[in-house]
């Protein structure tokens, strides 16, 4: 039990910097941080994630124009986080971001819990990153009249749905022509699939082409650098100020009513689900190693990149919702479909670029973290030692980059775009949670330690953090709880069989040498 809860010193930890090669060390000022963070959030999820928010997926109750209230509440939610968030950053500057801080403050056991539930953060919300990334790629090629075929660019689950309702609209006597059009795509796609032993192989290829290229550029050592990270972030920015601009001349004010077609229920439901979007503040903190005075930047980039992207976002919706009436909005390439549905075919051309760039760079910066977060794990054994390998020519950890890219691209090939998402928030808003109870835990324990920056009205906005993101949580389907219940009984699992034993800690070696920390 001692060792469950036993905690890494956070003077120790600060003692530690990460040995990874990087050009980036120490050269990050506030605005490039803050640009980091734009880098990380703007992407599926207000490009794709919307969509199904507003109109209602299959078994979901859509928000309607109601998603711009959803988009502010979430905004207030994560503000809570990020101010919890900033207290650990400035006080614990690392790069295993909420790995870390529960290690300083809740013990082994959960830093681990944490560590393996951050995968689901920045592995598992990379595949719908990359499913997003396909949907515009395909807009932005049937621009050129280019097409793949069906079969090469959907998922196994929708393709197969489609087809059983295209069967069971036949048999009830419905003529398939009059089915909607994803429905007869998805139908087409198996029908024309080829077959395997009677199993149709139905693969998002352009899914796994960009993970697979992503994957490469960061083996062989082309490395985020500062100017690439924000070239794209701006023409993320210059993008949705396009839709915003061009959009407003196109609103009409009586698609806003109803504002809210399925009450409360929607606006929760679509809030859990497009907290998506704003996943990324939290992993401004992964770049801590590399700020340059991270005890008053770290706080200032996770609060800045919130407060624009959500402004953004709030903007963007409302545009959105205003072009065309919200049930029309149900596509996985929404800001392109409000285009083409008032007949832009060109600006919805433009939108789907610069997806496809905001997206890439989504998955740019996450699939950097992942491997980092492994790192820091593997340094305190948590992990096996090959975890922190690092390749002797390129001097990337090229082991964990390449195993978290075959297993993205394994999962984009099949998986639907809703379920990875909801999967992806509720690790996230459990991270989140962990991260502020922490934070009443370490001033509780260490009430004098140093704080450069301090979450305010303590213990008051933690625990409106906690709240918040448990409520976030609730809204997501039983499913979705099941599986994510899974995952974590198989880390427990993992930390049972292997960490505990190898723990660095408990061994007492490795640099962290203290030991008995613990409060249990
Ligand atoms: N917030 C990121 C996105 O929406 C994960 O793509």
């Amino acid at each position: 039990m001692r060792q469950l809860f036993a905690r890494k010193p956070v003077p120790e930890l600060l003692g530690e910097g990460v040995a990874l090669d990087t050009q980036l060390r120490r050269v990050l000022g506030p605005w490039q941080l803050t640009a980091l963070g734009i880098g990380a959030i703007i992407g599926a999820g207000i490009f794709s994630g919307a969509g199904t928010a507003i109109a209602g997926g299959a078994d979901h109750v859509g928000a309607g124009p109601g998603l711009i209230l959803s988009y502010v509440l979430v905004a207030v939610a994560c503000g809570f986080a990020a101010l919890c968030y900033a207290e650990f950053a400035a006080m614990i500057p690392q790069a295993g971001s909420a790995y870390t801080y529960a290690y300083a403050t809740l013990g082994e056991l959960l830093a681990w819990i944490i560590g393996w539930d951050l995968i689901i953060e920045y592995a598992v919300g990379n595949i719908a990153v990359a499913v997003s990334w396909s949907g515009y790629f395909q807009e932005l090629l049937r621009g050129f009249g280019l097409a793949l075929p069906e079969w090469l660019a959907t998922d196994y689950r929708t393709a197969l749905h489609g087809a059983a309702q295209l069967r069971e609209a036949v048999a009830a006597g419905v003529a398939p022509a009059t089915l909607p059009a994803h429905v007869q795509q998805a139908a087409e796609a198996v029908a024309a699939a080829p077959h395997l032993l009677g199993i149709p192989l139905i693969v998002n290829l352009p899914a796994v082409a960009i993970v697979a290229a992503v994957t490469w550029v960061l083996v062989i050592g082309i490395r985020e650098s500062a100017w690439f990270n924000t070239a794209m972030v701006a023409v993320k920015l210059v993008i949705l100020m396009f839709f915003l601009a061009i959009g407003a001349f196109y609103v009409r004010p009586e698609n806003w009513t109803p504002f809210a077609p399925n009450g409360m229920s929607g606006i929760w439901v679509g809030a859990s689900l497009i907290f998506f979007a704003y996943i990324g503040f939290d992993a401004v903190s992964t770049a801590a190693e590399e700020a340059k005075n991270p005890q008053k930047d770290m706080p200032f980039a996770i609060i800045a990149s919130l407060v624009i992207t959500s402004v953004l976002y709030i903007g963007v919706t409302a545009v959105l919702t205003g072009m065309v009436p919200w049930g029309q909005l149900g596509t996985a390439e929404p800001l392109a479909t409000a285009f083409s549905e008032r007949g832009l075919n060109f600006s919805a051309g433009i939108v789907s670029l610069g997806a496809v760039i905001a997206t890439t760079s989504v998955l740019l910066v996450f699939q950097l973290g992942q491997p980092r977060i492994f790192y820091a794990m593997a340094r305190d054994g948590l992990l096996p030692g090959w975890a922190a390998a690092v390749h002797p020519r390129y001097r990337t950890p090229h082991v964990t980059t390449i195993l978290t890219g075959v297993f993205v691209a394994a999962f984009a090939a099949v998986a639907p775009i809703e379920e990875v998402i909801e999967l992806t928030n509720i690790g996230t808003l459990f991270a989140f949670v962990l991260v502020a109870a922490g934070v009443l835990v370490l001033r509780r324990l260490e009430p004098d330690r140093p704080r450069p920056f301090k979450t305010p009205l303590v213990p008051l906005v933690p625990l409106l953090a906690i709240g918040s993101c448990v409520l976030l949580m609730l809204g997501l389907p039983g499913i979705t709880w099941i599986r994510f219940a899974l995952w974590l009984v198989a880390g427990l699992a993992i930390y049972l069989l292997y960490g505990r034993r190898r723990s660095a800690l408990r061994q007492g070696g490795q640099g962290s040498g203290v030991r008995g920390q613990g409060q249990g």
